[in-house]
């Protein structure tokens, strides 16, 4: 929520360049242009600097890196006078975790610890400022997987990680929540259900469905696609982070959720429906006859949804967007910038794919 009053921050945004880090960036740069961005990414296959065209410029830097790289993240800090860190880099798909999970220990564990204890020098370094805010993004998948009837995950849910992805998430947000407790440093921590949207790079279902249909190809559905996913469009991600960096509580966690709970092959036939009615030429018309239902996937979490009364209640944040309004905003967005999601098609990818789906 833009506020007129507010004290301009210098923000770090790590991971920047991937799929909510740029759509935060934008949603950041428009709300607050007097505001200083620096973006820290180090453009793995998921980082594309395409995501920022148009922003970087007098009050937006953008620098290559990683987040694990201690003496590159000191001196952003100190030579950006950093008050204000988001942290969206992660390694953060599911299937890649089961491919090779080294990463995502070293990039979501190590990383965010890396993050963590640069941060807690410079903040020492400049007095302990009560405005500095550390922001770790982090998912609902902690929790694990609810059975049908169970209520939705509230931040008093306990731990239980499935996935390498998830138990790496889960091991960096421990860390965050030491530090508040231990060191008394300014952290806030938000778990958040599945998002879709804009720039949401290609090998995720919503985006992967819109492109396959696109282009004939079959939409694989692991098991019996009854698995459910609560869904949360980006721009109101953005919003709640927003909502949370500026009247969060230091040491509090948020949880963020759509209240969009779909079962996916629900939501493969809603993408199917706005494409038969939004794309002329679909190669398969309906594009129902594509859908194919594939081997499951190893651990497959069968339930994931989100109870957000705290920050509801707390800071006064509710998702704007329905499921059927914001997958139409999406498919018209795949559907008008073909540029953007075609170079990614790399060899690289269909190697990644070949693998996956074998
Ligand atoms: P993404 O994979 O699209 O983007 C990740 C970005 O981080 C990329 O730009 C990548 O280049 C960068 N990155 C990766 N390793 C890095 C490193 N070592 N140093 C610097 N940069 C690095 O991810 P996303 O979907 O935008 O997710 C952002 C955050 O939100 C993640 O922390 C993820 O766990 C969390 N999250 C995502 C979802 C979702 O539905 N996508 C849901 C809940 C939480
Ligand atoms: P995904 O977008 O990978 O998000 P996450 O695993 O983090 O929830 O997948 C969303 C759901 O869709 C999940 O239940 C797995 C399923 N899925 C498929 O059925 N087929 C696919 O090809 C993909 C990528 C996912």
């Amino acid at each position: 929520m833009a506020n007129l009053e507010r004290a301009p921050r210098q923000i770090l945004i790590t991971g920047g360049a991937g799929f909510i880090g740029a759509n935060f960036v934008h949603h950041w740069c428009t709300a607050y242009p007097g505001d200083r961005v620096v973006v820290l990414d180090a453009l793995t296959y998921a980082g594309n600097r395409n995501n920022l065209a148009g922003l970087e410029g007098a009050n937006l830097r953008f620098v290559e890196g990683d987040i694990c790289d201690r003496a590159l993240v000191d001196s952003l800090l100190q030579a950006e006078s950093i008050d204000t860190l988001a942290h969206f880099a992660a390694e953060s798909h599911v299937d890649r975790s089961i491919l090779g999970p080294g990463a995502f220990v070293q990039t979501n564990v190590v990383g965010t610890f890396t993050l963590l204890e640069a941060f807690r020098q410079h903040w020492n370094n400049a007095g302990q400022p009560a405005a500095s805010r550390f922001h770790h993004v982090s998912t609902d998948e902690v929790y694990g997987s609810l059975e049908a009837d169970d209520p939705g995950f509230s931040e008093t849910t306990p731990y239980a990680p499935n996935s390498p992805y998830s138990a790496s998430k889960a091991g960096s947000d421990h860390l965050v929540r030491a530090y508040y407790h231990t060191y008394g440093m300014p952290t806030l921590l938000t778990n958040c259900s599945n998002n879709y949207g804009p720039y949401h790079f290609p090998e995720k279902l919503i985006p992967l469905s819109c492109i396959n249909i696109l282009m004939g190809k079959p939409l694989p559905i692991y098991g019996d696609g009854q698995n459910i996913r609560d869904w949360l469009y980006v721009g109101d991600h953005c919003s709640a982070l927003d909502a949370v960096i500026h009247r969060g509580t230091p040491g509090e966690t948020y949880n963020i959720g759509g209240n969009n709970e779909v079962k996916n092959i629900d939501l493969v036939q809603m993408l199917c429906e706005l494409m038969n009615e939004l794309a002329p030429e679909l190669p398969v018309r309906p594009a129902q006859n594509l859908i194919t239902y594939v081997k499951d996937r190893a651990g497959h979490d069968r339930r994931y949804a989100i109870d957000a009364t705290k920050i509801s209640t707390e800071l006064g944040w509710t998702p704007a967007e329905t499921v059927e309004g914001g997958l139409r905003r999406t498919v018209e967005w795949y559907l008008t910038h073909r540029d953007w999601w075609q170079p990614l098609l790399s060899e690289e990818y269909q190697a990644y794919y070949r693998e996956v789906y074998a």
